[in-house]
């Protein structure tokens, strides 16, 4: 049962784990406490049987049969591509791409987008937050181009340092590829204000939304980006689905980046034409089943409310924040007013692998390392964190079980008080 423990705490308010099977099943002989949200959410009964039900009932191509079969597929993938556009209140269906992932979505946009456009001299700017799949692409188009990269420092709270992202812009700023929410530290980024800032200098702007589209609405057209990325299996969806939202005018204007089936109007040995998007950017069989199970996980966050998923987690967040400020040695890294569901700590004396091993023999599940975030660690001085990530089904008994599990760590390493000298230095 979720109650307030302590005056001053938020009451979190969803009681969901019901909804998701595998919660149910105990790890090394405990209760799960799945904390490792950030990483990949686990799946709600609805969505396993919204894709279980596409290959039992609905299974054909898409797009090419003239089929029965094919064509209520084809309705099914086409009603997803629906779906996502609500969710991210696009302005047209056509805005939506589906890819792999994130990491697909940005790759993307960095070789259809940037490959043919940016020249020597031309500047990305991106900031020390982001995650690797938001680096490495810029820099492969920068090897391929002459552009270069900037970065925004993020300052020791974890928050970006505006002032420095002011300084950043001018008139060589080709493109702003931020994240909205830190994987490793949970800030969340002012995208909308930023996007402002970076259109008033004539940049196009791309939002990683990864981590943020399962804690809070997103609207895209009230961030005002051009580009914004997400992933449907940190959004209690399948892996290997995703999307893209493209404006329209610059997805019209963009070329393939891959070739094959599907994406074409015309193919001849001397000539071939391409499909509109978001065709245009899907050559091959898509995965199907994923995005009708992509929108059943839409559906289910939907069903709940995304204003209450917000409350709940940041109830949850509050609790944990106190609970662990309160266990001495224990440092949270990434302390920025605006957070979303992450709690990244190091603990005196105690590598944070060291700790994720532990924790995982009491049933608590986190993530430990540098969360794909090098730089953001280099930052920090740190080789990374213990990163403890909610979700929806997360009660406080999550969170109680992550504390008692720090304590038997503490005890079992005899740094208990935070006698031990800590690896690095934190926020
Ligand atoms: N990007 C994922 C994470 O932060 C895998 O854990």
């Amino acid at each position: 049962m979720n109650a307030p423990r302590e005056p001053g705490v938020q009451t979190p308010i969803l009681d969901l784990a019901a909804d998701f099977p595998i919660l149910s099943r105990p790890v090394h002989g405990r209760r799960l406490a799945y904390l490792d949200n950030g990483a990949t959410t686990q799946k709600p009964a609805a969505v396993i049987e919204a894709e279980a039900r596409f290959y039992r009932e609905s299974n054909a191509n898409i797009h090419r049969g003239v089929h029965w079969l094919s064509q209520h597929a084809t309705e099914l993938y086409d009603g997803a591509r629906a779906t996502v556009q609500r969710f991210l209140n696009a302005a047209r269906a056509d805005e939506i791409v589906f890819t792999r992932g994130t990491t697909e979505a940005i790759n993307l946009v960095a070789q259809s987008w940037g490959r043919p456009r940016l020249a020597a001299g031309d500047e990305i700017l991106l900031s020390t937050m982001e995650h690797h799949s938001n680096i490495v692409p810029w820099q492969l188009v920068c090897e391929q181009t002459g552009a270069v990269l900037k970065v925004i420092p993020v300052q020791d709270n974890g928050e970006l340092d505006m002032a420095a992202f002011e300084g950043l812009l001018g008139e060589r700023t080709r493109l702003l590829a931020i994240t909205h929410v830190s994987n490793a530290l949970g800030t969340v980024n002012p995208v909308a204000e930023m996007t402002r800032r970076a259109h008033a200098v004539g940049a196009v702007v791309l939002v990683d939304g990864a981590q943020a589209v399962a804690h809070q609405a997103v609207d895209v057209q009230a961030i005002g980006c051009d580009f914004y990325a997400f992933s449907g299996h940190k959004l209690y969806g399948p892996t290997g689905i995703g999307a893209l939202y493209g404006r329209a005018e610059l997805l019209r204007h963009m070329p393939p980046w891959q070739g094959g089936g599907d994406m074409i109007r015309t193919v001849a040995f001397d000539n071939t034409t391409f499909a509109p998007p978001p065709q245009r950017f899907e050559a091959g069989t898509p995965n199907i089943a994923g995005a009708i199970a992509l929108a059943a996980a839409i559906d289910y966050v939907q069903a709940v409310g995304l204003a209450r998923i917000h409350a709940h987690e940041q109830a949850l967040l509050d609790y944990g924040t106190r609970a662990l400020q309160d266990i001495p040695g224990v440092r949270l890294v990434g302390t920025a007013q605006d957070r979303a569901g992450i709690l990244s700590f190091l603990v005196d004396g105690i590598h944070p692998h060291d700790l994720g091993t532990i924790l995982d023999a009491e049933g608590v599940a986190i993530r430990a390392g540098h969360h794909c975030a090098m730089p953001l660690m280099t930052r920090f001085g740190i080789p990374g964190t213990a990163r403890a990530s909610l979700g929806l089904y997360n009660g406080l008994a999550d969170l109680d079980a992550l504390v008692a599990a720090i304590h038997k760590a503490q005890a079992l390493f005899g740094t208990r008080g935070g006698t031990a000298p800590c690896t690095g230095r934190a926020a």
